[in-house]
């Protein structure tokens, strides 16, 4: 037991481990309180409309269980974070590229065995993951429903997460009690972002977000940002029907517009936010968030 705190202690603590790159890479996590919100979706098609800026983007299809990111691709990757572990693949051949051309990493039932790894096992899956740092620029992590451990440890690591929600009373509060999670009880200091998804107008858009940065501001003495919204369009539920993201299906419906405005603005407000988080590189971070 005293070895094991040790070892912890030792790889907490330890300031510049080998791979240290201290990161470039940005780290942005999808979140939502409620399922069904629109997550993988916009994962899936921010990632297209930010390839089509020059940026390179690799999706963590982090949603155990429902795997959503390969089924709006329409692929069937070979290996997830599971083989990896196992150690039965490298890194390199956990990525599948997409026929669109963007990269995802299957998460599959890693994702629920990382709680499970011994510090020095999560040490080795660092190694593995620092090498992102020199295939991708931006790491988009989807998750799943709920607020559960798993979706709390990803926003976390992350340098932003981007909170989805509809205009449903209790999408709302769902997000609303996901922000207070991560600012109240996890103290997070990473920039949180809320799209509002399926607004049937943009000013119905900016009263849900007006009505969420308040109880945020009042309640938590927190501060949101408005990351934009995406029209409820019949058009993403034919491109999902299709197995063919909404961007590529039809670059001209509303939502598709929407999600290339979400992407230009989070590229030009791409300062990402939190000083401490910058220097500290993400690999620590991970290393402490996931042997606790
Ligand atoms: N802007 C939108 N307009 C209409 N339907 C949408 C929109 N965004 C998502 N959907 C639909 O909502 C459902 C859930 O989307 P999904 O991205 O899988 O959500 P999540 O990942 O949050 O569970 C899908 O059937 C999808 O087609
Ligand atoms: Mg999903």
């Amino acid at each position: 037991m005293n070895d094991q705190a040790e070892q912890l202690r030792k790889i907490v603590s330890s300031t510049k481990p080998v791979e240290d790159k201290a990161g470039n890479m940005k780290i942005i996590t999808i979140a939502s309180g409620k399922g069904g919100v629109g997550k993988s979706n916009f994962t899936v098609n921010l990632s297209l409309c930010l390839k089509q800026q020059q940026k390179n983007p690799i999706i963590l299809d982090a949603d155990f269980g429902l795997a959503n990111v390969e089924i709006i691709l329409g692929e069937r990757p070979k290996f997830n974070l599971a083989h990896l572990i196992r150690e039965e693949c490298d890194l390199k051949s956990l990525i599948t590229k997409s026929k669109y051309e963007i990269s995802f990493i299957s998460g599959g039932s890693g994702i629920n065995e990382m709680f499970f790894l011994p510090p020095d096992k999560i040490e080795s899956i660092g190694k593995s993951l620092v090498q992102l740092e020199d295939m991708t620029d931006i790491l988009l992590i989807d998750t799943g429903a709920g607020i559960n451990d798993i979706v709390v440890k990803f926003c976390m690591l992350a340098h932003e997460v981007y909170v989805i929600v509809t205009p449903e009373p209790t999408s709302i509060t769902d997000g609303y009690a996901l922000i207070k999670t991560l600012r109240s009880n996890f103290t997070m200091q990473s920039k949180i972002k809320v799209v509002i998804n399926k607004a049937s107008s943009k000013q119905e858009a900016h009263e849900v977000f007006t009505k969420l940065f308040y109880v945020c501001k009042n309640f938590l003495n927190s501060e949101i940002e408005y990351a934009g919204y995406i029209p409820y369009d019949e058009k993403v539920l034919s491109a999902v029907k299709s197995q063919i993201p909404v961007v590529i299906y039809d670059k001209k419906s509303k939502a598709s517009e929407a999600y290339y405005q979400i992407s230009k603005n989070l590229l030009t407000n791409h300062t990402l936010s939190d000083k401490t988080q910058e220097k500290t590189s993400w690999i620590n971070r991970f290393k402490r968030i996931f042997t606790n």
